[in-house]
């Protein structure tokens, strides 16, 4: 697929490997002339990563951060994912959308329907070209989570409910997806697999 112009999201439940990933794709591609812009949700403009930090630290209802997230994205989409992808680079993004429904609807228990219109206004009803999920067992990414946040002591079985949530909503619409079960493959091995599915036409 051309690269220039397309949004690619990577999701998971905590310890999949998500940033070592996109560090080691970002270069790779780079090298082939694409410019790449790499960002994170929530997060990725000054205001964005101001909202992060709160989000983090602070418990907050389950509403209050739903729409905190939003905030954060909306923000993010007007100042920096669509004007990068107007000038042509391939925007990757470490969580997006799918991580609202995840975790703010499956895990929290808010209502799918209305995480999806939240999200629909916040991007401006843009959806990702291509969402690559690495799914990892729960248990085993929790014992990989390095620094954790406030998320991940939620425990075992929050982060099973949040892979159910990703599982939900691939299902609405499998064609977007890569999903990729995280066992003992290098980021190396990721990495190819991720590749080959961008140069392949079912983006
Ligand atoms: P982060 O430290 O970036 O986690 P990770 O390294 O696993 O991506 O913290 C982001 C946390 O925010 C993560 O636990 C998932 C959560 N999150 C939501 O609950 N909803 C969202 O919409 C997004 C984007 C993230």
């Amino acid at each position: 697929m051309e690269l220039r112009g397309k949004l690619i999201t990577f999701e998971g439940t905590e310890g999949a490997g998500k940033s070592t990933l996109i560090k080691l794709l970002a270069r790779k591609i780079k090298k082939t002339g694409v410019k790449v812009s790499v960002t994170r949700e929530p997060g990725g403009t000054p205001l964005a990563e101001k909202i992060r930090k709160l989000i983090l630290k602070e418990p907050l209802s389950p509403l209050a951060e739903l729409f905190c997230y939003e905030a954060s994205r909306a923000e993010h989409m007007q100042t920096l994912i669509f004007p990068k992808l107007k000038e042509g680079h391939l925007v990757i993004c470490d969580r997006f959308t799918d991580s609202t429904l995840a975790y703010q609807s499956e895990a929290r228990g808010l209502d799918w329907g209305l995480v999806k219109k939240l999200n629909q206004m916040a991007t401006s009803q843009k959806k990702p070209d291509l969402t690559v999920w690495l799914d990892i067992d729960p248990q085993k990414g929790l014992q990989r989570a390095s620094d954790w946040n406030r998320f991940e002591k939620e425990g075992l079985l929050f982060q099973k409910k949040v892979r159910k949530g990703f599982l939900k909503s691939m299902k609405e619409n499998p064609k977007r997806w890569l999903h990729i079960k995280v066992k003992e493959q290098t980021p190396e091995q990721l990495c190819e697999i991720v590749l080959k599915r961008l140069k392949g036409s079912s983006v």
